[in-house]
């Protein structure tokens, strides 16, 4: 699926985003589980993450703050919003959405307000509908938002993925612009139901494949083929970066900043390298924060926005993949 641009443009006016205080070694991590901070450098380029306190802390509340951050940022009313959008798969409730109660907490309602489940591309997708809504003339100021609190559905006791996850939220405010040759330019969503079984949260033992069912899934708890996905993924974020390139008639030179979701250094530093883009143009904030899956996108841009190296008329480009499995990328210009 792909568009180009027409009716209306859609700027992008401010950004914001949050993460919990609390901060989570490598080490911390190594005094729990048998692992090290070589191993998970090593293997994923994470020093530390973010993680919430659950008691009062979570998506809902990193969304909201992040959107409210986005606000701020630029000079917009939470009434003035016709639509929310989040990009989730931990949201408190399964109804109502994150999206319903961070519209009330901002005064955006009677906004329409919905999540999106598109894993790690959840931020990039809800980008591109808010923007698709806007150009067709549907909605004029719109907050996106990606969040994820994974330490919610970590099993703290699997090596293999807890090491991975941290919590974090990234916000967006798009309006509408008479000019379509601003915001989305180019954008290609993709998804493989098929490979599903490579990264699920299963609610219910009926769901866990025969394959998994061993003493060690938990429901409720992420359950991810870590060596499946990063195959996957590798070759996927090569794919989409090369496809945005070529159908917009871009180059190394001529796109501004690739911003990857922070699923893996060595992932993102594999793409980057076949692509041969300066490390400049590549982002990276895994070391910091982990992989925060929907919430990673977004915290990229509003940290490069806010260090003003989203450059005005310049094109830059997101790309995620995740659980479904999904894909994204965007070119967007703001
Ligand atoms: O954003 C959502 C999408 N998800 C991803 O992007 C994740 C993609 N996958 C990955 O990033 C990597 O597969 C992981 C970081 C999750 C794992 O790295 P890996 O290089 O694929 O390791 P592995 O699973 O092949 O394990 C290699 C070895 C194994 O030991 P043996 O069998 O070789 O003796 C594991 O048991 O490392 C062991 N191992 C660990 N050792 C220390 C696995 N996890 C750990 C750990 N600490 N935390």
């Amino acid at each position: 699926m792909s568009a180009t641009a027409h009716g209306f443009g859609a700027r992008i006016v401010g950004t914001g985003s949050c993460v919990p205080q609390r901060v989570v070694s490598n080490h911390e991590l190594a005094a729990r589980i048998e692992t090290s901070d070589e191993w998970i450098e090593q293997r994923t380029g994470i020093r530390e993450r973010r993680i919430c306190n659950l008691e009062h802390e979570g998506t809902f509340t990193m969304a909201r703050d992040a959107l409210g951050r986005a606000l701020d940022a630029a000079g917009v009313k939470g009434s003035d919003l016709d639509l929310v959008i989040v990009g989730t798969v931990t949201g408190e409730m399964a109804c109502p959405s994150v999206a319903a109660r961070v519209s009330a907490a901002v005064g955006a309602a009677p906004a329409a307000a919905f999540d999106v489940n598109a894993a790690c591309c959840g931020f990039v997708y809800s980008m591109t509908i808010a923007d698709t809504m806007i150009r067709c003339g549907r909605a004029k100021t719109v907050g996106v938002i990606g969040a994820d609190a994974m330490s919610s559905i970590v099993d703290w006791d699997d090596r293999r993925t807890c090491i991975l996850f941290g919590d974090a939220a990234g916000a967006a405010i798009l309006r509408r612009d008479d000019d379509p040759r601003y915001g989305c330019v180019y954008q290609a969503l993709g998804g493989d139901g098929r490979q599903w079984q490579s990264l699920y949260i299963p609610r219910r033992p009926q769901e866990v494949p025969p394959a998994d069912q061993d003493d060690t899934t938990k429901l409720g708890c992420l359950r991810m083929d870590g060596k499946a996905v990063f195959r996957f993924a590798v070759s996927k974020f090569r794919e989409v970066m090369e496809d945005a390139l070529t159908k917009t008639g871009l180059t190394n030179e001529t796109i501004g900043q690739v911003i990857c979701h922070q699923s893996n250094a060595r992932i993102i530093e594999a793409a980057r390298e076949k692509l041969g883009l300066e490390h400049d143009k590549v982002h990276i904030n895994i070391d910091r924060f982990g992989n925060s899956s929907g919430g990673s996108v977004g915290l990229c841009l509003d940290e490069l926005w806010r260090a003003g190296k989203i450059e005005k008329e310049r094109p830059f480009m997101m790309v995620a993949f995740g659980g479904g499995l999904t894909w994204a990328s965007g070119v967007w210009r703001a």
